[in-house]
């Protein structure tokens, strides 16, 4: 299914995949990792964290194993992490650890993380690699993408951000307790995201059908961070039937 959405008089094709499975998404997204991965080997990945990307992170490390493709030269770049976090097991670094660098190999030197200190740095070393060639996305319940939470500028770069309470209560499933939940992170921005080559968004669950609505209903507002992504010209967004239960 293809939808166009008009914007500011210029037409935009986002495609739009909808699948029965988690399985069958991760293993279309796996796929466009791994085709860049054989034609670029030194391709400047943008990775995400969060229940959504698990599911593709499996299916890509079974996927390289099995072909056995060289990583040494890739490099990645994190979409957010956590400010003020007073155990480093609930950070997204160890997330990304656990879940995809440990069990590819993939060492200290490759992955960034943005962090207070380095901000706009960011962008600017993002950049210093050619940009990222691939960016994988989830979406809040409430729209958002990174943790840019509605209301975020559309030119926004790398930032700190006050988390929304509805983020904090989504997140709390991951912390032992509900107070560990830190109130800050910081997150590439908007324009940080739009300067992607390409970009797959994921979403699955009821709990996220009424963002992606918002998100494909063609206007682009700041109540849904995600609606940028109708500016860009190369994002496929993949959908379980639950997440696009109100697009019908
Ligand atoms: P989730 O988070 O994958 O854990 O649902 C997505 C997001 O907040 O971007």
């Amino acid at each position: 299914m293809t939808t166009i959405h008009e914007n500011k008089g210029i037409f935009i094709y986002m495609q739009v995949i909808i699948k029965r499975t988690t399985a069958e998404i991760a293993d279309l997204v796996s796929e466009k990792f791994v085709s860049l991965l054989e034609k670029k080997p030194k391709a400047v990945l943008g990775l995400a964290t969060g229940s959504t990307p698990i599911a593709t992170y499996e299916a890509l490390i079974n996927k390289i194993k099995a072909k056995n493709l060289p990583l040494e030269d890739v490099k990645t770049f994190n979409l957010d992490e956590y400010v003020g976090l007073e155990k480093e097991k609930y950070s997204y670094r160890t997330f990304m650890e656990e879940n995809l660098f440990s069990p590819l190999g993939i060492s200290s030197s490759q992955v960034h993380f943005p962090s207070e200190k380095t901000l706009s740095a960011y962008d600017e070393q993002i950049a210093a690699y050619g940009g990222i060639d691939l960016q994988i996305l989830g979406i809040g319940s409430n729209g958002h993408i990174a943790f840019n939470e509605p209301g975020t500028p559309f030119e926004s770069k790398t930032h700190v951000v006050k988390l929304e309470e509805s983020t904090r209560d989504d997140n709390a499933r991951f912390f032992d307790t509900p107070e560990e939940v830190p109130t800050h992170a910081v997150t590439m921005g908007l324009a940080t995201i739009l300067q992607a080559k390409e970009i797959v968004l994921i979403a699955t669950g009821t709990n996220k059908q009424e963002a992606v609505r918002q998100m494909l209903s063609g206007v682009n507002s700041l109540n849904c961070p995600a609606s940028i992504l109708n500016q860009h010209p190369h994002v496929t967004v993949y959908l379980d039937e639950e997440a696009a239960g109100k697009l019908y």
